[in-house]
């Protein structure tokens, strides 16, 4: 620890050390994780805790230098945060973190199925909100993650992958042997991997009678991230059960609704007054709230239609509006749009621009 070099710098209204980044890389072998990068993963987080509102109690199982359980004490105001790291060097950093920031919160030093197990001692046995946010696949941590969600009131599972590698299909082996289900490896490669993804925690759930509806989801170029809210009974996961099945030659995956529409709305709200939240989270909030509004499996990308000249996007979505489909941009692609007209009736819309 005391080798390490530290750097103070902030992110939402948190202060903290986080090991410098000239100094070393930005993977698995840092001495503590920390990616700016991932500043706009914990503002969702942020955002969903401060939406939903009665969630009492929250753990980051792989909490690195304890960003995101600190900005969610500070931020979202839950009441009791814990955060945990199997690594010494993290443990102390996130320590540091906390009284630089006078915040109480409950760190410990386990591996995450230890403290699940209750290795920690505390009040909590359960928790109104689960965070898994490992290195590659959050696979071997799903079971415990699902078991530990306070299920009766409407605890919440979050779960980052950063294999889209397996997920978006250029190993489709490592897919169907981590996810069960087959990939896309095509223009809708990031829809597909989030729903597998989904998929993969909601038979988690399944298995223990907790049905497992999304809230929230997003994907970038380097990870899927989802929001499950947890409900016990056999019926209602066997209601989830029935919404997955396979689209376009893959999946198994999740073919039900992505987000929870009125929380995104929320969500976007609170970017207004919360003063921290970054400008690229507040537009990726604006997209989803619009495609939220489409609840359909799939978009239609321009970019891979293989036209001589690719028409714009919104004159595109405006011409869908005034033939009476809906459409939005959606954030799976920069040049994807979400609508409930057919393949037939999409292109030819498009036939018109030439
Ligand atoms: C990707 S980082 C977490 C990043 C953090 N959540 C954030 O938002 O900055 C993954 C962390 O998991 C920790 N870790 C790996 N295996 C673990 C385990 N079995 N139990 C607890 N922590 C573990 C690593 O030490 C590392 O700090």
């Amino acid at each position: 620890m005391t080798r390490v070099k530290f750097i103070d710098i902030t992110e939402g209204a948190v202060k903290l050390k986080v090991p410098d980044p000239k100094l070393y890389k930005l993977d698995s072998k840092a001495p503590v994780f920390y990616n700016p990068a991932m500043t706009l993963n914990r503002d969702l987080s942020v955002l969903l805790l401060k939406a939903v509102g009665n969630v009492e109690s929250a753990v980051d199982l792989l909490a690195a230098t304890g960003v995101r359980g600190l900005r969610i004490k500070k931020e979202a105001g839950v009441e009791r945060v814990y955060i945990n790291d199997a690594s010494s060097t993290a443990f102390a950093l996130m320590k540091q973190n906390a009284k630089l920031n006078k915040l109480k919160v409950i760190i410990s030093n386990l591996r995450a199925h230890e403290l699940l197990a209750g290795r920690h001692k505390r009040k909590d046995k359960k928790f109104g909100y689960v965070d898994i946010d490992p290195f590659g696949t959050p696979v071997p941590f799903l079971d415990a993650g699902v078991k530990a969600i306070v299920e009766n009131r409407g605890g919440i599972i979050a779960v980052t992958a950063t294999d889209t590698s397996a997920l978006c299909g250029t190993y489709p082996d490592a897919c169907l042997r981590k996810y069960g289900a087959k990939p896309l490896y095509n223009y809708l490669m990031n829809e597909a991997g989030l729903r597998i993804l989904i998929k993969k925690v909601q038979e988690v759930g399944a298995q223990y009678d907790i049905a497992l509806t999304p809230l929230f989801a997003h994907t970038t170029r380097h990870y899927m991230r989802c929001y499950l809210r947890a409900e016990r009974g056999a019926d209602k996961a066997d209601k989830i059960l029935q919404q997955i099945g396979c689209f376009q030659g893959a999946g198994p995956m999740w073919l039900g609704k992505l987000w929870d529409e009125q929380l995104v709305e929320k969500m976007f709200r609170l970017t207004f007054k919360m003063k921290h939240i970054s400008a690229e989270t507040k537009s990726l909030l604006h997209t989803i709230l619009l495609e939220s509004k489409i609840p359909i499996v799939g978009f239609y990308d321009l970019a891979a239609m293989h036209l001589k000249q690719v028409p714009r996007l919104q004159s595109v979505i405006e011409n869908l509006w005034s033939t009476g489909f809906k459409a939005a941009r959606t954030h799976f692609s920069r040049t994807g749009i979400k609508t409930d007209a057919t393949e037939k009736e999409f292109e030819k819309i498009i036939k018109k621009f030439y």
